[in-house]
């Protein structure tokens, strides 16, 4: 999977020294303290830590749905949100974002023809996630799988460079989970930047490297094996665990 970083000298995604905060008056907070990292071209970055640690709040900003307080977030070398991204860049997110009361097909059609693609375009996406025996089935009579299937369908029909999937597996059975990994691997090695948020640990192991986010900060990001040999661990979520440990306990 490896030779990204000598492969491709620009970063997909770059996030440098990003601050957020929301909410608004007494609410307001920070939620993310100056996080800095850069997201390697065509490969599949695991976006991984607890719920409420700042994953959705990140993916906002990149796609642009959420204002920078300080530092900078770039996609393809330009400023999240600008408008030429439109077609570099797709987006699901958390809440299935199709429409129920119509088709598979008919919800792909209408995303292709919101980001000016033609309806091959539309077919071929529904190849890319093996749903073309589906294609005229209302929505709301399919599994989780296959609307998480269609909700990806709907982000490819524009042949986008970036892909910023929002916990597309949550909920999922551990096979149907393992089949959208592949789906996602397939896209990466056409040459597709996936950015992928989690807050199931385990999923590390389908990624290339893992962002490890807790609380607003980046604790760790590298490839699964790199992180567990460092921290001496067998798996993502120890490694985690270790990492906190050695966190509170001031060393590093
Ligand atoms: N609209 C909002 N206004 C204020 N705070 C918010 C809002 N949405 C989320 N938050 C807070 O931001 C923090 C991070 O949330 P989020 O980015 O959704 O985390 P995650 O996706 O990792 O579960 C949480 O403390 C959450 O309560
Ligand atoms: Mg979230």
């Amino acid at each position: 999977m490896g030779d990204t970083r000598t492969a491709h000298a620009t970063p997909a995604i770059e996030i440098d020294s990003l601050v957020v905060a929301r909410g608004k008056g007494k609410a307001r907070k920070e939620i993310l303290h100056g996080v800095t990292a850069d997201i390697p071209t065509g490969s599949i970055t695991g976006l991984l830590g607890p719920s409420g640690c700042g994953k959705t709040t990140l993916i906002r900003t990149i796609v642009g749905a959420q204002k920078i307080t300080s530092g900078a977030v770039r996609v393809l070398g330009q400023a999240a949100g600008s408008p030429s991204l439109r077609s570099q860049l797709a987006y699901t997110s958390q809440q299935l974002s199709i429409y129920p009361d119509i088709t598979v097909a008919e919800n792909v059609e209408y995303f292709a023809a919101l980001v000016g693609a033609d309806s091959a375009s539309a077919q071929q996406a529904l190849d890319t996630v093996d749903l073309e025996d589906y294609a005229d089935r209302l929505v709301s009579t399919l599994s989780g799988g296959q609307a998480s299937r269609t909700s990806l369908a709907c982000a490819l029909v524009g042949n986008p460079q970036v892909l910023v999937l929002d916990e597309p597996t949550v909920g999922l059975d551990p096979l149907t989970r393992q089949s959208l990994w592949a789906t996602f691997r397939q896209l990466a090695k056409s040459g597709v930047t996936l950015l992928i948020s989690s807050h199931v640990m385990d999923e590390a192991r389908y990624c290339d490297s893992v962002l490890l986010m807790r609380e607003g900060h980046f604790l760790a990001h590298e490839p699964l094996a790199a992180l567990q040999e460092r921290t001496s661990t067998a798996n993502a979520e120890d490694a985690f665990l270790a990492l906190i440990g050695s966190d509170d306990g001031g060393e590093v």
